[in-house]
């Protein structure tokens, strides 16, 4: 088992970033402030979603450690992609989605708490997995604002420590499988409709959406060599296996090697060690 750390960022946003901050590009752009702007609610959903799971549910005592940690990380993200989007909103960018995916929100909170974790389990791989990308593909990210550097993979690095918590407690408080899987292919349409959607938005705001230039960093993007879609494949559908766990897929080497070259980024204010 993994062995979580809460962590300070140690990245000021205060006097905001440029517009395109990843490069120049504006498409790539769009697509990460798209997926911060969902953050905030959706790590807030994860966090009551792992917290609503009945405490005799979760009998070890190292699982019930992580999941405070868990819960510290998640809150650590939230509180950075707030001070994130709040200068996007000072840049003009609204989020679109914001109301569809409240009444959403709202929704979720509602269901039995083993539907909430299937859900929360199936968000938690497409983290896991886009930080996985972001980890692995240091150049993604290269001409990047240095401070929106770091908070990427600052957050990449968690996502990927953390990556089993949400599917441990799920296991414990006696989820199955049909749950999971049939919440993931949801989850999956709604996730990538709504991401996109609000890309679209930003990119609307900035008048690029009919630009030649902003499809051909798209395609590039999701199917270039190093493409997204190539990426994402294989892991996506290992998911619908009865046997998937998190860590079958064991990168922790990536995260060993994000803390060791970012020491100077964040300050560790919390551990459980298993
Ligand atoms: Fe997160
Ligand atoms: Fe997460």
């Amino acid at each position: 088992m993994s062995s979580l750390t809460v962590r300070k960022l140690n990245v000021d946003l205060s006097r905001g970033f440029a517009r395109h901050w990843l490069d120049g590009d504006v498409y790539r752009t769009a697509f990460m402030n798209a997926l911060s702007m969902s953050f905030p609610l959706g790590e807030q959903m994860f966090i009551d979603s792992v917290r609503a799971a009945p405490p005799e549910a979760i009998l070890d005592p190292g699982l019930r450690a992580e999941v405070k940690d868990f819960v510290g990380q998640e809150a650590s993200h939230r509180f950075v992609h707030q001070q994130y989007n709040a200068e996007l909103a000072r840049q003009g960018f609204d989020y679109t989605m914001e109301p569809a995916i409240r009444v959403r929100v709202e929704r979720i909170r509602k269901l039995p708490v083993r539907d909430r974790l299937a859900i929360t389990c199936a968000l938690e791989h497409y983290t896991a997995m886009l930080a996985d990308y972001v980890l692995r593909n240091p150049d993604f990210l290269d001409g990047a604002e240095p401070r929106l550097r770091t908070l990427w993979t600052w957050h990449a690095a968690e996502e990927t420590e953390h990556k089993a918590v949400a599917f441990d407690v799920y296991r414990a408080a006696g989820g199955g499988y049909w749950k999971r899987a049939l919440w993931y292919l949801h989850v999956s349409l709604v996730f990538w409709w709504d991401t996109s959607l609000q890309t679209a938005h930003n990119l609307r705001r900035d008048r690029a959406l009919g630009r030649r230039s902003t499809w051909a960093s798209a395609a590039r993007t999701w199917f270039g060599r190093k493409g997204l879609a190539w990426h994402l494949l294989k892991p996506g559908l290992d998911y619908l296996s009865p046997r998937f766990h998190p860590w079958q897929h064991d990168n922790r080497a990536l995260l060993r090697m994000w803390l060791e070259h970012n020491d100077d980024a964040y300050r560790p204010i919390g551990s459980t060690s298993i």
